[in-house]
């Protein structure tokens, strides 16, 4: 997956900028560099490409030639991965082990493919700005590069590369929904003079709508919520959600504050 990938953002311009579109909301198949740029106080020094590979993924010829195989694999492999993640993650909750994924966690899934190029003065700016991930979780494959900082107890701590190994990110989603019992991580990618770095990101995300088509809500879990545990956050939709954060760029502050009851 990630020859795959830099062999798509290696690949001659000409045939990249017939991906090239910044309409991530009508297009399944999406190359652009920064998407925040003019909203984040620092320009994000990558490149990515952004397939919607569920519930209804393109078809095959719509995506890139050079990388359509792995892609249609790999995002096979991350679904039955997400899958069984869910499933422990219920059991973790002392829920039934199929409740996450009935609320349909992972029947939306979006495949970010990052590219980082060298960057020549890394310490003005940034690879990718402060944020958490607006999924129920985030299955993430990095190369050998290193950059990644998860933000713990106010310090920033490098992710650092193991090789064959997999990051699990809970995303603003699972934490509404877990009522605070599982915390969005908040997470940044330092620009390096090495380079390329590439990452692949799978991000499930909530659904916008219900099978009639009127927005779907979300709130904490109903199993979850006692009198010593009341819900913690309101009712949203993910348009609500979606809104807020395009409306304000990478900040480093959750999306979900903003919903919060107390
Ligand atoms: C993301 C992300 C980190 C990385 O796509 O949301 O945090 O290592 N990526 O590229
Ligand atoms: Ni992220």
């Amino acid at each position: 997956m990630i020859n795959g990938v830099c062999r798509f953002h290696e690949q001659d311009k000409d045939v990249r900028k017939e991906f090239y579109t910044r309409d991530l909301m009508n297009k399944k198949v999406a190359y652009y560099s920064d998407y925040h740029l003019h909203r984040n106080p620092s320009a994000s020094w990558n490149d990515s490409l952004v397939c919607v590979m569920a519930p209804d993924p393109p078809k095959p010829e719509e995506l890139p030639a050079i990388c359509r195989d792995i892609v249609m694999e790999y995002s096979e492999k991350a679904k039955a991965l997400a899958i069984t993640l869910l499933e422990l993650l219920s059991e973790a909750l002392g829920l039934k082990p199929t409740h996450l994924k009935e609320m349909d966690c992972v029947e939306n899934l979006l495949l970010f493919c990052h590219y980082y190029p060298p960057c020549p003065e890394p310490e003005l700016t940034i690879g990718a700005a402060n944020h958490t991930d607006g999924g129920f979780v985030t299955i993430l494959l990095q190369d050998q590069i290193g950059g990644l900082q998860v933000l713990h107890e106010n310090q920033w701590i490098d992710v650092s590369p193991v090789h064959g190994a997999l990051i699990i990110n809970v995303g603003d989603f699972l934490q509404l929904a877990t009522n605070d019992k599982f915390i969005s991580v908040q997470h940044r990618v330092l620009a390096k003079h090495q380079g390329p770095r590439i990452s692949v990101a799978c991000i499930f995300k909530a659904p916008s709508q219900t099978a009639e088509g009127t927005p779907r809500v979300y709130a904490p879990i109903k199993e979850l919520l006692s009198d010593e545990k009341p819900p913690i956050y309101r009712e949203i939709t993910f348009a609500d959600y979606l809104a807020y954060r395009l409306e304000n760029g990478l900040d480093g502050h959750s999306p979900l504050l903003r919903h919060r009851v107390c």
